[in-house]
């Protein structure tokens, strides 16, 4: 059997860790949301950062708007929010609806508020190896599970499934920066299962129940991103967790792998951009 990968034991200790730097501030760090519209994960998604944050004593402020509001609206508000010195991290929840360009609106949260690290100035830094003002939520979150774990990504043949820009391709770039062997499959992979076979760290960020006991060799490292439900309603990953967990050496479960772990780098990074910026300030 596996040995799972306990996303919300590393978060209870992490955040614990957090919560007693943060109590020796004077001033809290803060957060500002922006949810556009009423697609329910996100609202659910939001919720959590929110009640997250004020366990920490991080300021989190919701800003939301309709599904029609008008791209120069949000744009305004993140202008007034980058202008803002109490705001330290911005967070745009996605995906916007169609009518709104998100490279733009993106584009226009200042990079050093860029909790997410989804703006062009600092993806561009992720993609030439430099540090961006911090790394994208998802994909640090399973390096700091599996550097809990003692997983070396050195060397190691890394498959990740999906290509989204906020798991797919910062994981793979991250886990390249880590000197692994990366190979991004996508919707148009032929025959996945053949290159699924030859990871030793499967990583599956899809969305759909789709990595089954026959596309994982013995002793492979699984990383679960996805989040579903099945047939009966009950919250499911990417991967068949009762059958992979046979041959996997280590898994992370859906729920309580990395979605605990999104949420904690999204409260570590609020606090670094925080301590960044008063840094700056001095
Ligand atoms: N939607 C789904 N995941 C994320 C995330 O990590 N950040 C933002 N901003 N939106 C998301």
């Amino acid at each position: 059997m596996a040995i799972i990968l306990d996303g919300k034991k590393l978060r209870d200790k992490l955040l614990e860790e957090l919560k007693l730097k943060i109590d020796r501030l004077s001033e809290k760090p803060c957060l500002a949301v922006i949810l556009v519209g009423d697609d329910t994960p996100s609202r659910i998604y939001v919720n959590n950062k929110k009640r997250a944050a004020e366990s920490l004593g991080i300021v989190s402020e919701v800003f939301e708007y309709p599904g029609n509001v008008a791209e120069e609206e949000i744009i305004k508000k993140i202008q007034e929010l980058n202008a803002d010195k109490s705001v330290n991290a911005i967070l745009v929840q996605l995906p916007l609806p169609e009518h709104i360009n998100s490279r733009r609106v993106i584009n226009s949260i200042s990079p050093e508020k860029d909790v997410d690290c989804f703006t062009d100035t600092n993806t561009g830094k992720l993609f030439a190896g430099q540090p961006p003002a911090v790394y994208p939520c998802t994909p640090k979150g399973i390096l700091l599970l599996l550097d809990e774990y003692g997983i070396d990504l050195d060397g190691k043949h890394v498959v990740v499934v999906g290509r989204s820009n906020i798991v797919g391709k910062p994981m793979s770039m991250m886990a390249l920066n880590r000197n692994a062997t990366v190979t991004v499959c996508h919707s148009h992979t032929k025959n996945l299962a053949k290159i699924t076979k030859t990871a030793e760290v499967l990583i599956s960020a899809v969305g759909e129940v789709l990595i089954k006991e026959d596309m994982v060799v013995k002793g492979c490292i699984v990383i679960d991103v996805g989040i579903s439900k099945n047939s009966v309603g009950k919250l499911c990953g990417d991967v068949d967790f009762n059958s992979v967990s046979k041959v996997a050496s280590y898994i992370s479960p859906v729920p309580g792998g990395v979605g605990p772990m999104t949420i904690t780098s999204l409260m570590l990074n609020t606090y670094d951009l925080y301590c960044e910026q008063k840094k700056r300030s001095l």
